[in-house]
């Protein structure tokens, strides 16, 4: 098992760059498979993508990296059943399911895996599949999706699920005739999906605009894109930066993917420069406690919903944070507790006061993002702060003990 270590009480100076998006590059290795040949850069050095690497591998692709650069030939790739063990994984196992439908017309996985911080039913991805013109059936946790052909159609969600948006688009390229998603997400990373396809030469137009409409072409080629920054990494060392901070410089960063984070931190009074791709940010005192929601872009991101709450912790008065999007997202206030938060969970919303002593205490990651708001918790706790089942960490940031060892974390990381 791995744990991270982290000493509090550091002064935090320096840069940290900011590498590719994880959620984006998750979505744009499976997309790959709709085409022969892509180039994809900065790509973020994250387990989860290794773990699409092996299942792309495992598919007959031939997957080849450069430092930040990969390459994907996909000539070879064959129709096979997504086993058990690589659909559990990771939660973006489940693009497969419409990269796979698209091209080959049938796909075949289990249930995905990923954060356990809700129940996390896949019922968009399964119907808007349906409209298009698949069956679906599920035996003992397996799907099996598949269509004598797909034709392009209206689909309206519900909820604007990232997902079950990227999984349709994957699905309908290659469809006859137009689909129209309505209430599709915003989310940057869709973006980024949308114009690597269409470098492949699909029509895919509305990125931004809660619309989608994808008509269908006969053949992708090659393509190429680059990874867009990772908002939610960004953020997590901009609050690095506020709680511990003299001058940290967060470089390589989209500041217009996080305005609705950032205008928290205004209104929190956190001492940050904004530039056109940096924020330069620094440790102050006095600040304002805060009311957030979490809401799908351009709302304020549930990913972090975690991580900020480390930083209310030392704001003057209560704040409070309601999360909308997960039912079982705050497993890291117990143990912010145990380091002497004073926070209380009421249904969906924390009540978080000012907690002036924090004590380094032993915790866990029980997912991604709240390992990742422990780790800021221990930069300012007395002492050490250890989190196991740091797996989920490296799941989701590039060399995390790299990047904070470099701007004076004292962190490690031990195999044991
Ligand atoms: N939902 C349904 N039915 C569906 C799909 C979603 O009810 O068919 C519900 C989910 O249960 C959940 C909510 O809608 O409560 C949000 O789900 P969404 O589909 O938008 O999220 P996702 O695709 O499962 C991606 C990211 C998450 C991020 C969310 C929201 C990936 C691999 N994951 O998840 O990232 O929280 O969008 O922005 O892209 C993370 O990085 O830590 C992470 C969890």
């Amino acid at each position: 098992m791995e744990i991270l270590k982290v000493k509090g009480g550091n002064e935090l100076n320096g840069e940290i760059k900011i590498g590719g998006a994880k959620n984006s590059a998750v979505a744009l290795v499976p997309a790959a498979i709709l085409s022969n040949g892509v180039v994809i850069e900065n790509v973020p050095e994250i387990s989860d993508v290794r773990f699409l690497e092996e299942i792309v591998t495992y598919l007959g692709g031939e997957f080849c990296k450069e430092g930040s650069k990969i390459t994907i030939d996909s000539t070879r790739v064959k129709n096979r059943e997504i086993t058990l063990a690589h659909s559990q994984r990771l939660r973006a196992s489940y693009y497969f399911m419409g990269a796979l439908l698209g091209k080959f017309k049938r796909a075949e996985m289990y249930f995905p895996g990923g954060c356990q911080i809700g129940t996390r039913p896949i019922n968009l991805h399964l119907e808007a599949f349906e409209k298009l013109g698949a069956t679906v059936s599920c035996e003992d946790n397996k799907f099996v999706i598949e269509a004598k052909k797909l034709v392009g159609t209206d689909i309206d969600f519900a909820f604007a699920s990232v997902g079950a948006t990227i999984n349709t688009i994957l699905a309908a390229v290659l469809a006859e005739g137009i689909t129209t998603i309505n209430n599709a997400a915003m989310e940057p990373e869709i973006g980024n999906l949308i114009a690597f396809l269409n470098s492949m030469g699909a029509k895919i137009t509305g990125k931004d605009t809660g619309t989608v409409v994808i008509e269908g072409v006969k053949k992708l080629s090659g393509g190429s894109t680059k990874v867009i920054p990772d908002r939610i990494e960004a953020g997590t060392y901009i609050l690095a930066g506020a709680l511990a901070g003299n001058n940290l410089k967060i470089s390589d960063l989209e500041p217009k993917h996080l305005e609705s984070f950032l205008d928290k931190l205004k209104q929190i009074g956190v001492d940050m420069v904004v530039n056109e791709d940096n924020i330069v940010v620094s440790k102050s005192n006095n600040l304002k406690p805060v009311d957030i929601i979490t809401e799908t872009y351009p709302g304020f991101p549930t990913d972090l919903q975690q991580p900020i709450t480390s930083l209310l912790l030392t704001c003057n008065g209560e704040s409070t944070v309601k999360e909308t999007i997960y039912e079982n997202r705050f497993q890291n206030i117990k143990y912010l507790q145990a380091m002497g938060a004073d926070i209380k969970i009421d249904g969906d919303t924390i009540n978080i006061k000012k907690s002036s002593r924090l004590k380094g205490n032993e915790t866990m990651a029980t997912d991604l993002r709240a390992g990742a708001g422990l780790i800021l918790a221990g930069l300012i706790a007395e002492g050490e702060t250890t989190v196991t089942e740091a797996r989920h960490v490296l799941r989701g940031y590039e060399n995390i003990i790299r990047k904070l060892t470099a701007v004076g974390v004292e962190i490690e990381l031990d195999n044991v």
